[in-house]
């Protein structure tokens, strides 16, 4: 029989982050930190839509780019949040998560050959769902000393004639990172220089720390540049109900929509019932969720200042992104030694790029009891390693 696969199918390497839970998952009484999703459940009067949606019989396909009345909601979002207009009938598809998103962006823009941007650590769909496209990924790699924010210059130095897109993954996993206006405003100008297309992912611009998320289609001229990807999983602890968007120039959004109808139908009915009352009453949701998760984050910062193990302060998503390179391990074995010795899994920072070498992603979408325990264990383990180096 011949070889029933696709080779560049088979030539993407599996996940870094599925591959390290197999093994979590087959071990008792692990802690993990690893995994990207909220702890906290949808809130109710949200889940409580998408049950009533049910009762009333709802259980049919939407249009293809989605219920009218949730694309008009999310314009309002995005005007009352950042101050931009959308049009909901030309310029908004609902996607089955940002994942579709992200997605369906790159197989509308990109041709063979084109070059896509990708700034590394990120996270892990861009470079398979590029390559997948027949596009040539080029990786940006960020740099510690810039806390992992991308520059302008980065750009320039990677640009060819072949460029098309650059994927702009702000608030960023694994690092925590956020770009501020100032930073975008450098990098909108080497956009338009060159004539390039941003794919912005900003699945954790609700999830800042620091002041308000800016996003990129807010600067002249970005807004018809720019395929902006967001979704309900994270700012609304909605990853199970598969649902995010995307909105951009209507050309765009048009193609998209094509594939994503004969790839997909529509996303999931039920969750766009929901999704509508998240936007109309789940701000008061997000803002207890966030200082939570900021609560979180100070205490895991803190404790690794206690241990002296450089952190760089994140002030986006819900991730710590420590340094390690002093124990002289790389990340995966560092991550795997964690794992078996103080059953803690943290996911190694190469699981999103060759630049996240020497650091470990850290999820504090997890309480903080487990989140103490977690840090007394990293204690013990760095304490144990500094003195095997001594000895
Ligand atoms: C940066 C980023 N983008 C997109 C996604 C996809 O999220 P979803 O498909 O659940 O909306 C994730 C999920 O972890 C993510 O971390």
């Amino acid at each position: 029989m011949r070889d029933p696969l696709a080779k560049k199918v088979v030539d993407i390497k599996p996940s870094g982050i599925r591959k390290f839970f197999d093994i979590v998952s087959e071990m008792k009484d692990a802690i993990s930190l690893g995994v990207g999703e909220p702890d906290f459940d949808t809130p109710w009067h949200i889940r409580d839509e998408g049950i009533y949606a049910l009762e009333k019989g709802r259980t049919f396909y939407t249009s293809n780019a989605g219920l009218k009345e949730l694309r008009e909601e999310i314009c309002n979002y995005m005007n009352r949040t950042q101050g931009v207009t959308y049009d909901p009938m030309k310029q908004v598809l609902i996607t089955v998560g940002g994942s579709e998103g992200i997605d369906m962006a790159l197989r509308a823009m990109c041709d063979p050959g084109d070059e896509v941007l990708i700034p590394q650590p990120s996270y892990v769909s861009y470079e398979p769902c590029a390559v997948l496209t027949g596009a040539v990924p080029v990786i940006i790699d960020l740099k510690a000393e810039n806390e992992f924010r991308l520059t302008a210059e980065e750009i320039e130095e990677k640009v060819t004639d072949r460029t098309k897109i650059l994927i702009l993954p702000f608030p960023n996993n694994p690092t925590g990172s956020i770009m501020e206006k100032s930073d975008l405003e450098a990098i909108a100008e080497v956009i338009v220089k060159h004539d390039l297309f941003v794919i912005s992912d900003e699945i954790y611009g609700e999830l800042t720390y620091k002041g308000k998320h800016v996003s990129i289609v807010t600067l002249p001229g970005m807004q018809e540049r720019t395929i902006l990807i967001n979704g309900f999983s994270k700012a609304y602890a909605m990853t199970g109900w598969r649902l995010g968007y995307a909105c951009g120039p209507a050309n765009i959004i048009a193609q998209m929509t094509k594939i994503h109808q004969f790839a997909i139908m529509c996303a999931p009915t039920t969750s766009q019932y929901a999704a509508i009352e998240a936007l109309k009453n789940g701000d008061a949701d997000i803002d207890m969720m966030r200082e939570s998760y900021n609560r979180r984050r100070r205490f895991l910062l803190n404790a690794f200042k206690e241990m002296n193990i450089e952190c760089f302060e994140p002030f986006g998503a819900f991730y710590v992104f420590p340094c390690i390179k002093e124990f002289g391990m790389t990340s995966e074995e560092f991550a795997e030694r964690f794992l078996r010795e103080e059953k803690v899994a943290a996911v190694p920072g190469t699981a999103f790029g060759d630049s996240g070498e020497g650091y470990l992603r850290i999820s504090y979408a997890y309480s903080l009891e487990r989140l103490e325990e977690a840090m007394k264990r990293f204690a013990r383990f760095a304490e144990k390693l500094r003195s095997e180096k001594k000895a």
